[in-house]
């Protein structure tokens, strides 16, 4: 079961060690950071843009991290992949390679989409912006119902692979 834990000053240590190795360094952090960093930029800058910042846990196990936030709330971001006003955007990584690749992934992003980001009233989409390299995460995404829509070029001068989500239809059928 997975459940979405608000991320907080006793998580930083777990933070810096997973962003410190393997897949979620290659990937997600691209860069060794330090804990004074991390808790700077996930517990002080993001909360203060409007970002949700959790520790996803797997049966009660911590073993990973996703943020969601809406795209206007960054608007160089937002005028670069072309969203609206009703676009959120979501990050995630698993901090354990020994879990990675194993389906976990797919799961996360189905719970997260599900019960954070299309619970949110206004939200109609959902954009990701993996590295065209990183095959193992459009896959997953792929496999949560997103597709490509375009590939932009980020402030840091990395390619994102963008790729969006529709909001579930949820009209009801009219009474019988
Ligand atoms: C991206 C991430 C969350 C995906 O979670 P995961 O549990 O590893 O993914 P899943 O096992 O659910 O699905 C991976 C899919 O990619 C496929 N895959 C793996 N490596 C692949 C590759 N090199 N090329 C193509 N497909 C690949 C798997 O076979 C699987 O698809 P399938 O079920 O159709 O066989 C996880 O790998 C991760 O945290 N990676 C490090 C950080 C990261 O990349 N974050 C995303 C930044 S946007």
């Amino acid at each position: 079961m997975i459940t979405f834990v608000p991320l907080d000053e006793s998580h930083v240590s777990l933070m810096h060690s997973w962003l410190s190795a393997g897949e979620a360094l290659r990937w997600y952090a691209r860069q060794l950071t330090t804990e004074e960093s991390i808790r700077q930029k996930y517990l002080i800058t993001k909360l203060r843009t409007g970002t949700r910042c959790f520790i996803v846990q797997y049966d009660q196990e911590p073993i990973g991290y996703l943020q969601y936030y809406r795209i206007s709330d960054y608007p160089r971001y937002c005028s670069l992949v072309g969203a609206g006003p009703h676009d959120y955007g979501m990050d995630l990584f698993i901090g354990r390679d020994d879990r990675i690749g194993r389906g976990v992934g797919t799961r996360i992003v189905a719970a997260a989409l599900k019960e954070l980001i299309f619970a949110q009233a206004n939200a109609e989409r959902c954009l990701v912006g993996p590295s065209p390299e990183n095959q193992r995460a459009i896959r997953c995404f792929e496999k949560c119902g997103f597709r490509h829509v375009r590939t932009v070029v980020a402030n840091d001068g990395e390619e994102e692979h963008i790729m969006a989500a529709e909001k579930p239809n949820q009209t009801l059928p009219p009474p019988s």
